[in-house]
């Protein structure tokens, strides 16, 4: 079994920040970023590099990853839909190109606007490419635990894509629960499954909460070897293209878990949590956060004089 230490991603500028309905600016995104690096995120998934239109948010790609404070303990990376997506992305110095893909048919024409099997033919050159820019690339699965459209995704369609991502030349891979749908111990199975296939695969996982299974999974994945993670500060986020979408799990309701149980994330909680408060106030709205409104476990309160 692996250590006790994890690796946690921080998709709240990708993922939080692209289902935000007022646009949040670049100044903002920038000092979010800056927060998520001084408090010792692992990576950080800055942006993505999508059409414009298919997602205005995002628009700025470019000068977020030219303003951001880069800090060598952290992987900066970007979220990919195309060849042109990759192309724009290796020209603003990130660590590590997302690949995404959803496993489902119809989720993939909704987000992409074309097949599963079409979009990873599109991938082919983006490996080749980014190793010769020194660039790692990981191949994310989205739908992987269910979609939207079409409900149960077949074990054997997600093994079949990991599979065609390896043949391409990805270094690692990504299987998200775009829509919340997955359960412990779907996770466990689908871990076994993909273990068994591939026993030396550095799986990353990316669930969403959105019917409250979300940290459940993350230790049923963690009890199979699975250490690295994805999550959202504030446990914002959700993907445009599919109804229902809501948030990330939530950065700092994950690293609490961890050191509850004595496992190290590398991540400061406190400066975390502040950086959470101060998200509220950016974005105007509150944000899905558990330990920011209880406060981290250990946190004693006074007892009421009676
Ligand atoms: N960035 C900027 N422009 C892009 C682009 C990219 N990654 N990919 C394509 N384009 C441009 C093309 O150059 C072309 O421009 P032109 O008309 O001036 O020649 C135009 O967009 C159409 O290209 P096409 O390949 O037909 O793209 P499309 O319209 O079918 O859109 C995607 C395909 C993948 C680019 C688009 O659906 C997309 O960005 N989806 C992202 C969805 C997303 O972010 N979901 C949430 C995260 S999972
Ligand atoms: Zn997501």
């Amino acid at each position: 079994m692996p250590e006790n230490r994890v690796w946690i991603t921080d998709v709240c500028p990708r993922d939080g920040f692209q289902i935000e309905p007022e646009f949040v600016s670049t100044e903002i995104k920038v000092k979010v970023i800056d927060a998520l690096s001084a408090a010792g995120s692992a990576a950080i998934e800055v942006t993505s590099f999508v059409h414009p239109k298919a997602v205005p948010q995002m628009a700025d790609a470019e000068e977020v990853m030219l303003n951001i404070k880069r800090n060598p303990g952290t992987s900066y990376e970007v979220l990919i839909p195309n060849l042109r997506g990759a192309e724009r992305a290796l020209r603003t110095n990130p660590n590590q190109l997302n690949l995404v893909v959803s496993a489902s048919e119809s989720h993939n024409r909704s987000n992409l606007r074309r097949g599963t099997f079409d979009t990873l033919n599109d991938f082919v050159e983006v490996p080749k490419l980014a190793s010769s820019a020194g660039v790692l690339v990981q191949g994310g699965v989205a739908t992987a635990f269910g979609c939207p459209f079409e409900g149960e995704v077949p074990v054997s369609r997600v093994l079949d894509v990991i599979h065609r991502y390896l043949e391409m030349g990805v270094d690692t891979i990504k299987l998200a629960d775009t829509t919340g749908m997955a359960n412990p111990e779907q996770v466990r199975n689908m871990i076994r499954e993909v273990k068994n296939r591939w026993p030396e695969l550095r799986i990353h996982l990316h669930f969403h909460n959105t019917r409250g299974m979300g940290l459940a999974n993350v230790y049923a994945a963690y009890l199979e070897g699975v250490r690295h993670f994805d999550a959202s500060l504030g446990g914002i986020g959700g993907c445009p293209f599919a109804p229902g979408a809501s948030g990330n799990i939530c950065t700092e309701d994950t690293v609490n878990m961890f050191h509850d149980m004595k496992i190290v994330t590398g991540v400061d909680l406190d400066q975390l949590l502040a950086a959470s408060g101060r998200l509220e106030k950016q974005l105007g709205h509150s944000v899905p956060s558990q330990v920011l409104k209880a406060g981290k476990t250990l946190d004693l309160h006074s007892q009421p004089q009676f």
